[in-house]
């Protein structure tokens, strides 16, 4: 063998040692996700740098998707902003200014809690169609059943999903919520959200030390209801040879 392709095998072999130990830990990572909601009655010292901030959006917007927004989404010239969703990033100073609106609206949830005790919230909301002339809505985030839309879901919660385990991989525990009060009109008013967006979900992240006095951590609900692999997969080695759809 030359010295040249020496070179190369190497160079194989690196990329592929490389690929398998990024494999792992990519499969260490979503092992290792899970919901961390964590409280406290009194707001916690913290923040995440914005550089840091910056660096897990841009990767979880690496998300896949397939419609394009309709237009009235998009920023600028009609070519920008297609993709379904929006990330809103809200620095610590600003989610205590949440908590405090919250606290003088008389919020009774368990979010001014959570937003004392987090780092940051992103508010991620998806862009759904215009309602088709004749579809009821009664409440402002009503959308049509759509296979556009549905899509536009999907993608936006693949870029969640992505922004859970850029977060897991930084030791920064996370929280995906439906937002309870984070939905209403007002605080998407305080956050400059236009109300035609639909929130995804309300992410807690939290860097901090979660065993100081004043924190509470509750995992999520769900955690250990997910089923074995054999109750929600299924090979599918064979194909019905006779079928009634058309
Ligand atoms: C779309 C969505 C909305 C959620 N909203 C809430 C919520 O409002 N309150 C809550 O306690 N957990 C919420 N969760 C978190 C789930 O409870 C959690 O994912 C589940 O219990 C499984 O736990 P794990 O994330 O640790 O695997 C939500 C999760 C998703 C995907």
């Amino acid at each position: 063998m030359s010295v040249s392709e020496d070179r190369m095998v190497d160079k194989v072999l690196n990329q592929r040692k490389v690929m398998s130990s990024s494999l792992r830990s990519i499969d260490e990572i979503i092992r290792s996700r899970k919901t961390s909601k964590i409280l406290s009655t009194v707001p916690l010292e913290g923040g995440i740098p914005e550089a840091e901030l910056a660096v897990m959006m841009e990767i979880a917007g690496m998300a896949p998707f397939h419609i394009a927004v309709s237009p009235e989404h998009r920023n600028g010239d009609a070519t920008t902003c297609l993709v379904p969703w929006r990330f809103y990033v809200v620095p610590k100073p600003a989610c205590l200014a949440i908590r405090q609106y919250l606290i003088e609206a008389q919020d009774k949830s368990k979010v001014p809690d959570m937003l004392a005790a987090t780092d940051t919230l992103v508010q991620v909301t998806w862009c759904p169609d215009p309602v088709d002339p004749g579809f009821e809505t009664t409440e402002r985030w009503e959308y049509c059943p759509s296979r556009n839309n549905m899509e536009h879901i999907a993608a936006s919660a693949a870029a969640v999903q992505n922004l859970l385990l850029v977060a897991t991989q930084r030791n920064i525990a996370s929280y995906w919520s439906s937002g309870g009060p984070l939905r209403s009109e007002s605080v998407f008013q305080l956050l400059n959200i236009p109300q035609n967006e639909v929130l995804l979900g309300s992410i807690f992240l939290f860097k901090g030390d979660t065993s100081a006095e004043d924190v509470e951590i509750k995992p999520g609900k769900m955690r250990e209801k997910k089923g074995a692999l054999n109750e929600w997969c299924r090979w599918v080695n064979e194909i019905n040879t006779v079928t009634n759809a058309n």
